[in-house]
């Protein structure tokens, strides 16, 4: 069952000319089939033991996240999808049909077709990037309280890997700077239900500890790194770009909801770049794709050019509640517009920083 619904979502991707597959009945892809309970997870001994290696136990650990973070989500707005974190389950779904999660070495059929779709190698550099942004805030969740009193969780490790921390007391030794901004966060949400402040602010003060935790996390997965060499070229620069395009995204203190995550990560690659691969003109990409990879490359270009100014001007812009609405405006326009003018992004952010 499983298997076909997964070989139907491959064959979609195939079909569609490599378009990527992030949704699935309007929820990220598997939705259905991950852990609505965390007693659906393993348990031994009392102690919650999720494989984050595993496809469905990781994309389980969001469908929790979000269930448990949801009732103090209020100042996110009435829908019914409004949490930040959507961006990343959907992330980790897009890893998947896009082919990023299997081993990129050849060397074990984890992620492949003919072995464990299910399986996320602990050498692709994509998944080892996205254990900082679903592993850490879940134990930090969980230490925090938002899944009940007192759950203690270890996350189960493949034989042979000790560079990733497994739990709680591990990972705050390990990544201190992240799992304290994860705690910042989820106690600022738990504290915001009680405050005076207006909503609008309520809600951007909210995101602010929110990408600030993520990019804690972003910064700490620098240790997956070596792992990049697996990777052609393009990909490896098509990696470090979208990485970067976090800055920009969190200093927006963009709202990562359901819908809005959706329509940036809709024209991400639908698959692994090869050698030879050339924005805006890579073959079997949609038009969308080739133009949100050429958008990347201007925008890091440019920051190359001026040396690394262009993200702290864009942080600079970003100095108020209406600033910040207007950056995400703006990164939409960049990112959704076919053909986006460099220089129109350069004076319009011109103007925003001057005018801060
Ligand atoms: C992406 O660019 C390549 C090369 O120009 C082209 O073959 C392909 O059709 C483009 N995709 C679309 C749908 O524009
Ligand atoms: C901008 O450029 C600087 C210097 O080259 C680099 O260190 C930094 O990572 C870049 N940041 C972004 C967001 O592209």
């Amino acid at each position: 069952m499983l298997h076909q619904t997964l070989l139907s979502l491959l064959a979609c991707v195939v079909s569609l000319s490599s378009s990527a597959v992030i949704l699935d009945n309007g929820m990220p892809i598997l939705w259905a089939q991950t852990a609505s309970q965390l007693t659906e997870l393993p348990i031994q001994n009392d102690v919650l033991m999720p494989n984050p290696w595993n496809f469905l136990h990781r994309m389980s650990l969001y469908r929790l996240l979000i269930a448990a973070t949801d009732p103090l989500m209020g100042p996110m707005g009435t829908g019914a999808n409004e949490s930040p974190f959507w961006g990343l389950p959907l992330q980790l779904g897009w890893m998947l049909t896009s082919g990023r999660l299997v081993d990129p070495t050849g060397t074990t059929a984890c992620g492949m077709e003919t072995g464990d779709t299910m399986c996320i190698s602990t050498e692709s550099w994509w998944g080892c990037g996205n254990y900082f942004v679903s592993v850490l805030p879940f134990l930090s969740a969980a230490h925090n309280g938002l899944m009940g009193e007192g759950v203690p969780v270890q996350m189960q490790v493949p034989e042979g890997v000790t560079d990733l921390c497994t739990t709680y007391a591990d990972c705050s030794a390990s990544f201190p700077d992240a799992m304290s901004k994860w705690d910042t966060f989820f106690q600022g949400l738990k504290a915001a239900t009680g405050s005076p402040l207006p909503e609008n602010e309520k809600k951007d003060a909210l995101l602010g500890l929110y990408w600030q935790a993520q990019m804690a996390s972003t910064y700490a997965s620098a240790t997956c790194n070596t792992k990049k060499s697996h990777y052609s070229a393009p990909e490896v620069s098509f990696a470090n770009s979208w990485q970067n395009s976090a800055e920009y995204v969190a200093a927006a203190h963009f709202q990562s909801n359901l819908e809005k995550a959706s329509k940036f990560l809709i024209p991400l690659p639908g698959r692994v770049l090869k050698e030879g691969d050339v924005a805006p003109n890579i073959e079997g990409l949609s038009t969308e794709e080739n133009n949100s990879l050429y958008t990347f490359s201007w925008m890091d270009s440019i920051n190359t050019t001026l040396g690394g100014t262009l993200v702290n001007m864009w942080k600079k812009a970003m100095c108020s509640v209406v600033a910040r609405e207007k950056g995400r405006e703006l990164l939409e326009q960049v990112l959704l517009t076919t053909n986006y003018n460099s220089f129109t992004f350069m004076g319009v952010l011109t103007t925003m920083a001057t005018s801060c």
